[in-house]
């Protein structure tokens, strides 16, 4: 245990600049007005794509610009995470959020973006090195503007806590699920606001979130991805924002090891515990999304539907938050994952695919991204 002094003289050695402000890049940068200036339709579309919500923020997305109209869109095989993901079954979802941007915001400039899924095929079993997707601007026919273009750059994944006393309306949940309509899909759109469920559901995906925080595999992969300090988020861009004070010190004290992050036992661990079990008692509400089947196009779609959804959220003045410990097919998690089937009613077939908190919270800040350029395959 450091004495009280060695901390003093730690922090009086802190370079403060560094995490406060300073020249750090923008990491939000991004998000304020997405392909302003950019020629290339494709580019704007992109620029929007970019914000979607994916897994762990890892932002796994390359494209490949061809010809005058054309994208390919592939998989950065080191960005997934194969422990809380084997299947890649969230990383594919998080590729749906992006293509269903990519095409609002094509639509917003008139391009009917035709998606193909899987053109040279879908894989067996994970993601590799073949496209996920080929878009392309029909030379035929033209997009009407799509209204949830608007709310793009104000949607977030919001994990504040949210007020427990006031629900999303009957109204609001049915124009959730409404909006999440995507031609050819198949999934189902549940909610609940009120009674047993509601208390049953806040109980499982508190239970799954302090499983996955004992489930050591699980740590170590969320590890790599935790940004902590401004000056750490705004040099990677990407990841898990840690708001931290004085990450310098705190990592000079060895607080930010791996090996103290992981443990569940570790003060700062058992506090974050408390937060997130308030998180989870208090939610006012939860929606989730069940597919027929659980194919690789199935999960691109049920992206594009998720992606809606917390955009309508957004359009209506909600908060949305996934919650998907429980949805996870690691061995560690199996009895909750047949918990969380049998409480949200899906068959033995169907496959949960997202399962969120949604209500009233403070707003949140954007999380980081990287530069259009990062995206682009030369
Ligand atoms: C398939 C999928 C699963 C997710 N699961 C969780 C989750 O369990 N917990 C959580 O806090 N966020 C979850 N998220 C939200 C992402 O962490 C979030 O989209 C990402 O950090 C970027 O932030 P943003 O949505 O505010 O842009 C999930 C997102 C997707 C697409």
């Amino acid at each position: 245990m450091p004495s009280r002094r060695h901390v003093l003289a730690l922090l009086a050695a802190t370079p403060f600049a560094a995490s406060c402000g300073g020249n750090i890049p923008d990491y939000a940068a991004a998000w304020r007005s997405p392909g302003a200036g950019e020629a290339d339709p494709r580019r704007f579309a992109l620029a929007h794509a970019i914000l979607a919500p994916n897994p762990h923020n890892t932002q796994p997305w390359q494209v490949e610009l061809r010809g005058e109209d054309e994208m390919l869109l592939y998989c950065d095989l080191d960005r997934r995470l194969p422990f809380t993901d084997p299947l890649d079954r969230q990383i594919t979802i998080g590729f749906g959020c992006f293509l269903e941007l990519y095409r609002i915001a094509a639509a917003q400039q008139g391009r009917l973006a035709e998606i193909t899924p899987f053109p040279e095929g879908a894989p067996e079993g994970r993601l590799d090195a073949r496209p996920l997707a080929h878009v392309r601007f029909s030379p035929a026919a033209n997009a009407a503007p799509d209204s949830l273009f608007a709310h793009i750059t104000a949607r977030r994944t919001n994990r504040n806590d949210y007020d427990a006393a006031r629900a999303p309306s009957a109204a609001q949940r049915t124009d959730i699920a409404t909006a999440s309509a995507i031609p050819g899909a198949g999934h189902v759109v549940g909610a609940v606001a009120e009674g047993e469920r509601v208390t049953q559901i806040r109980d499982l995906v508190w239970r799954a979130f302090d499983r996955e925080m004992r489930t050591r595999g699980a740590q170590e992969e969320t590890y790599r991805w935790l940004r902590f300090g401004a000056e750490e988020r705004a040099r990677h861009r990407d990841g898990l924002y840690i708001d931290v004070p004085v990450p310098g010190v705190l990592r000079a004290l060895g607080m930010l090891d791996e090996e103290t992050v992981v443990n569940p036992e570790s003060s700062a661990n058992r506090k974050v515990a408390e937060e997130w079990k308030r998180k989870a008692d208090t939610a006012p509400a939860f929606m989730w999304l069940t597919t027929p089947d659980d194919t690789p196009t199935t999960r691109l779609m049920a992206g594009m539907a998720y992606a809606r959804m917390n955009l309508a959220a957004t359009a209506a003045g909600l908060a949305m938050h996934p919650w998907s410990q429980a949805l996870q097919e690691y061995e560690e998690m199996a009895d909750l994952y047949s918990e969380a089937k049998a409480l949200l009613g899906a068959g033995a077939d169907q496959t949960v695919q997202m399962l969120v908190r949604v209500g009233y919270a403070e707003p949140v800040e954007p999380a980081a991204r990287r530069d259009i350029g990062a995206f682009v395959r030369a």
